[in-house]
């Protein structure tokens, strides 16, 4: 039975997990995370850099093992911030030619997905929604391919833009989970759905707008109209609650997001949807999609919180699927293996399944 060790390093979280037999024994991490502003890949990368030992004796001793008992080391190779995925794949290369071991290069993305597998899920439509990446895919004929994706931004990041212009921290998506439940009055908001995929940046400057208009100041004469056009800088109120607006962009997205979902399981005549990617996390979107499962009697389907954000764990674990069918690296070719900072979920030959 191989132990594998896994690292994850593509964006904001530095990870380290030890996996055996599909068992995730430890899976330990560090998050970057600012009170104001987004993230600086530069400054990402010098705290994985800071925290990336800690990390790994944190792994070993949950997992209680030590380093020797390693048999492979999986990584996540791309998609990601440049920086962020070189400070991982030098980590994870160490031990390697330490040990002589093999390493095995694992796509982000796919790991998102083959996590799933611990949920019972057998042949899903995924929805993968997550920072950077959204789409709604299936495996079909050898490789994950996409029905749909958003044209622009990432729903993850969509919210942190958002919540950066709210004046929320990174990440913002927990805490405007939380403001929306406070949310009573829907706001219009324009709803993009292009066939299978979405746009958001459209949603992102209306609702940019919107935080910024005020309401007119209160005046008591009565030669002004009651209600004044709102203006930006104008010194009023805010025109409307961030809860309101937060609620509003949750109902707005995720009806996108769920309706293009929908969408796939009737086009792939699949029974069962997967969700994936941090965005997951929110009860609300779960909750959509569970509504939308029970009304076309298809099964729904969704890993624990710790699985759905980056991690460790889901690159451990599929790293020991594909080192189980002989995917990997040693020796010299080690070197060989570099970082794939844009690697689509659609390229990866998946020769495992
Ligand atoms: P990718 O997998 O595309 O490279 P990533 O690695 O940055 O992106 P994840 O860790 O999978 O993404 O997800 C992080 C994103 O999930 C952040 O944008 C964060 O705001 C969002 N997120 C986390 N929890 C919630 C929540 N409860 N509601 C909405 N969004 C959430
Ligand atoms: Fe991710």
């Amino acid at each position: 039975m191989p132990t594998i060790l896994g690292i994850e390093s593509t964006a904001h979280t530095f990870g380290v997990a030890v996996v055996r037999n599909g068992k995730i024994l430890s899976n330990c991490k560090k998050v970057f995370t600012t009170e104001k502003g987004g993230m600086i890949p530069m400054d990402v990368a010098k705290f994985h850099c800071e925290n990336k030992n800690e990390i790994y004796f944190e792994a070993l001793d949950e997992a209680k093992i030590t380093e020797e008992k390693i048999d492979a080391v999986a990584f996540s190779q791309g998609p990601g911030l440049a920086p962020c995925l070189l400070v991982g794949m030098r980590f994870a290369k160490e031990l390697p030619k330490k040990l002589k071991i093999p390493l095995v290069p694992v796509n982000h993305c796919i790991a998102h997905l083959e996590i799933g597998r611990l949920t019972g899920a057998k042949n899903p439509v995924m929805l993968y929604a997550s920072g950077a990446n959204t789409q709604i895919i299936a495996y079909a004929s050898g490789k994950y391919r996409i029905f749909g994706e958003t044209l622009d931004l990432g729903v993850g990041n969509f919210i942190d833009s958002f919540g950066r212009y709210a004046g929320i921290g990174f990440p913002a998506g927990p805490v405007i989970e939380k403001l929306a439940t406070k949310g009573a009055n829907y706001i219009e908001l324009p709803y993009k759905v292009k066939g299978m995929d979405i746009a958001l940046s459209g949603i992102l400057t209306n609702l940019r707008q919107k935080l910024e208009s005020k309401s007119p100041r209160d005046t008591a004469s009565p030669m002004l109209p009651a209600r004044e056009p709102a203006k930006a800088g104008d010194s009023g109120e805010p025109k409307y609650s961030l809860n309101d607006l937060a609620y509003s962009m949750q109902e707005t997205v995720f009806a996108m997001l769920v309706e293009t979902a929908e969408r796939a399981l009737a086009h792939t005549g699949k029974k069962e949807l997967l969700l994936g990617g941090g965005v997951a996390c929110n009860s609300r979107l779960q909750e959509m999609c569970r509504i939308m499962c029970k009304e076309r009697g298809a099964k729904f389907f969704c890993p624990e919180n710790s699985l759905l954000v980056d991690n460790a764990g889901m690159i451990g674990f599929l790293g020991e699927i594909m080192f189980k069918s002989g995917i990997k690296f040693k020796g010299k070719k080690i070197e060989g293996v570099d970082i794939l900072p844009r690697q689509r979920t659609d390229e990866v030959q998946v020769d495992w399944k």
